[in-house]
């Protein structure tokens, strides 16, 4: 067994845990926040019984209530809901490395963006995740966050969008998109294990003892698990970016991250309010405009045009290709990392070529990133012979002498 076999399996192992625990953890807050709101406030307070609720599911009536635990009495077993966080993050980071840290910098770094060596880029995404826990769990337990909060939220915001900036200006777009979401990812499951967990602890000791729980823990967790609500949704996106190259590939890549953010959170806003039945549909507009921006701005007007120039045969569009690409779209490639054809995708003949031509398009000519980190070595006046080829109808019957 070589060593890209045991890592595609890796790969494979670890991220299909790694959506299971995912999907487990993010169905759960999901389901809470909403069970919550749904709750029917019991009125006037019945004894400890604070609200309850009918549902059904799957064949037949759960009755669900939510209740104040009477002083010195610990019902068991408890269920906590906080291990679907730790095995996200168990499976996540390994992942990370996996894919990212043990490739030699091919979807971590690229030359076109910053010369920043593979194992500096190693070395800043590592402390990412360390230190923006380290800021962000600071800023909310400083006075900054206590009341309406607003100065911490926009501080918040302010160094979320710095840092989407600034990795977009140093990695590789899809190394910069999927740090981003491993740092709030990160946050995110620090907060139940540092934050929600030992406030839950806390209400247990307190039933126990027959004591009130502190308020201050129960509040901050409160406030860390509506945080952890509000970013699920950017960061699922972030998970699955590297499949949407027209959003990471793309020059302005930080910009369209930052409205997808904000896309993200709006609609999880509008999902929360409503639940609660506040009204807050109007956060649909800045929804809906983030999204038409994102259009627009991956839409082609963006992109120069092809230049002009003689007619490109077949033979010399293929000669590109094979100078460029097959080392790592072929059946047997020849490169160092890559021993499988990526995403199966071939250029070996005339056909496969013609049925790949607008992805080729796509990646090649409009975004720019493929070859992959521009490992080949692919020059600009290569691109311009694809562009052109492509433009004409990309032929595959032509000759040589047409060039
Ligand atoms: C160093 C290896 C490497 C080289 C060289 C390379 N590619 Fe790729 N290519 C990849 C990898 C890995 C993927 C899958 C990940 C992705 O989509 O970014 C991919 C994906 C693609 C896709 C998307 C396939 C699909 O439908 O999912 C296209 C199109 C593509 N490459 C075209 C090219 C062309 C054209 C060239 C040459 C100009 C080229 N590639 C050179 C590694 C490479």
């Amino acid at each position: 067994m070589n060593d890209s076999l045991i890592l595609d399996w890796l790969n494979v192992g670890l991220r299909w845990v790694h959506l299971i625990a995912g999907i487990g953890w993010i169905g759960t807050s999901l389901y809470f926040m909403w069970l919550d709101a749904a709750l029917i406030r019991s009125d006037p307070p019945r004894s400890k019984v604070e609200g309850h609720a009918w549902l059904l599911h799957s064949g037949g009536f759960y009755l669900v209530e939510r209740r104040k635990l009477p002083p010195g009495q610990l019902p068991s077993p408890i269920h906590w809901f906080k291990w679907e966080a730790a095995m996200t993050w168990l499976t996540g980071f390994p992942l990370l490395v996996t894919v990212y840290y043990l490739t030699r910098g091919v979807y971590l770094v690229d030359p076109a963006v910053s010369s920043i060596t593979v194992a500096q880029a190693v070395a800043l995404g590592i402390g990412l995740l360390i230190v923006s826990w380290l800021v962000y769990d600071l800023l909310w337990s400083s006075p900054l966050a206590r009341g309406a909060s607003h100065a911490a939220t926009v501080l918040s915001w302010a160094l979320l969008f710095a840092v989407v900036y600034g990795l977009a200006h140093v990695l590789s777009g899809r190394g910069a998109y999927i740090h981003v979401g491993a740092m709030l990812g990160t946050i995110m499951v620090a907060n139940v294990w540092m934050r929600i967990v030992p406030a839950q602890r806390d209400l247990i000791a307190a039933a126990t003892a027959g004591r009130t729980p502190d308020d201050t823990l129960s509040a901050r967790a409160k406030q860390r698990s509506t945080h952890n609500s509000y970013v699920t949704f950017p960061v699922i996106f972030m998970m699955l970016s590297n499949h949407y190259p027209a959003t990471y590939g793309h020059p302005l890549n930080w910009l369209i991250l930052c409205l997808l953010i904000v896309v993200g959170v709006g609609v999880r806003h509008v999902m929360i309010a409503r639940e609660r039945g506040k009204p807050a549909d109007w956060w649909l507009v800045p929804v809906a405009a983030a999204v038409a921006f994102v259009v627009f701005l991956t839409s082609p007007v963006w992109f120069r045009g092809t230049p002009r120039g003689a007619r490109v045969g077949f033979t010399a569009a293929k000669e590109v290709i094979d100078r460029r690409c097959v080392s790592c779209h072929s059946q047997r490639p020849s490169d160092d990392i890559f021993r499988n054809a990526p995403n199966g995708v071939t250029f070996e003949t005339p056909e496969s070529i013609r049925a790949h031509a607008e992805t080729i398009r796509a990646r090649v000519v409009v975004l720019r990133n493929m070859p992959l980190g521009n490992k080949t070595g692919m020059t600009d006046a290569e691109r311009d012979i694809l562009a052109r080829w492509l433009d004409q109808g990309a032929p595959i019957d032509g000759s040589a002498s047409e060039r």
